[in-house]
């Protein structure tokens, strides 16, 4: 209560202008895609006088001004250059008290924190919007190398993380990268697996999960692993104008554990049928038994 008393003295000192104009701004930070158009939102509910109505739109990180409107019109001259064909205020829609901006061919550098401040004759408010990314084309590979063993089937991940239908792409690619040159693991295409394309040695062992590719995920399943398999893997993705890509790494291409059970075994039982014949030969020359035995030890 004393908080509240306080608060009406200084609004009272502070002079009648700052009544406290509720303004309001979106629910959360916005994410748009790279180039697209987006809407920053600024409204009033109450009707205000259009008379001294002044809108500033401004970034807080750098106090760029991106748009002003006062004395009735926008002010184009006074906009920063970056912004001077991208900005765009809704003239028309200011008698409705709404003040939002269209932010147009959105850049990288859009990323960040923007004020709305208004003033009319009788009252201030202000509210921050944030854009808090401007979506690229992302994909995602693996973080860790993958270990395998000769003979077993795995996937690698590639993901396309963005607002990018898989319509839109245009092509993803997996290579695998050679020493001095990419071998094409798996090729995609205009909505299609161009699985003709592949190199013979992943021809009929590499294939997409058709299912999956609605949902953005490019993984490649590689079937029956050989040695000469290990090495990096590119997944490379070409989508309205843009390129991304992930790697990953396959090392380590071991013996699975049912290979190294039946090396066991066959050693174990050559060992044991050797050793059988040895004694057999023995007993049935007694004459070289101690020769045999000697030679056992
Ligand atoms: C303000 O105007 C813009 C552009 O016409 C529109 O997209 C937005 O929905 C409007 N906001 C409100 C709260 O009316
Ligand atoms: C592949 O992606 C799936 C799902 O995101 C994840 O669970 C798995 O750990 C990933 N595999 C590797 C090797 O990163
Ligand atoms: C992929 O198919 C969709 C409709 O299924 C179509 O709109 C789009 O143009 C196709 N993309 C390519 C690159 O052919
Ligand atoms: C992609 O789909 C495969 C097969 O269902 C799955 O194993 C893998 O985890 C998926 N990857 C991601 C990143 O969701």
């Amino acid at each position: 209560q004393l908080f509240c008393y306080f608060f009406i003295y200084l609004k009272h000192i502070i002079s009648d202008s700052v009544l406290g104009l509720i303004v309001h701004g979106p629910s959360g930070p916005l994410v748009a895609p790279l180039g697209s158009s987006v809407v920053l939102p600024c409204y009033v509910d109450e009707l205000l006088l259009m008379e001294d109505l002044e809108v500033e739109w401004r970034r807080t990180d750098s106090d760029t001004l991106v748009h002003l409107y006062q004395d009735g019109e926008s002010r184009p001259e006074t906009r920063q250059q970056d912004y001077h064909d991208r900005a765009h205020f809704f003239t028309d829609q200011i008698q409705h008290g709404n003040f939002s901006l269209r932010l147009d061919n959105l850049r990288a550098q859009d990323k960040g924190v923007y004020r709305c401040k208004v003033h009319s004759q009788q009252d201030f408010g202000e509210i921050v919007v944030e854009i808090k990314d401007v979506d690229h084309l992302l994909v995602s590979g693996s973080s860790r190398s993958i270990s395998v063993s000769v003979g077993e089937d795995i996937t690698l991940n590639c993901s396309v993380d963005s607002h990018i239908t898989p319509e839109h792409i245009e092509e993803i690619s997996w290579k695998k990268t050679d020493e001095d040159k990419d071998i094409l693991v798996l090729l995609y295409q205009n909505n299609q697996t161009l699985s003709d394309s592949s190199d013979e040695r992943y021809r009929d062992r590499a294939e997409f999960f058709t299912a999956e590719i609605p949902k953005g995920n490019f993984s490649l399943r590689l079937k029956s692993v050989r040695t000469e398999d290990k090495g990096v893997y590119t997944c490379q993705v070409f989508a309205e104008g843009l390129s991304a890509n992930a790697t990953v790494v396959l090392e380590r291409l071991g013996f699975s554990v049912s290979h190294i059970m039946v090396l066991i075994l066959c050693i174990s039982a050559s060992g044991s049928a050797l050793l059988l014949c040895w004694l057999i030969y023995c007993r049935s020359h007694n004459e070289v038994a101690d020769v045999c035995s000697f030679i056992f030890c």
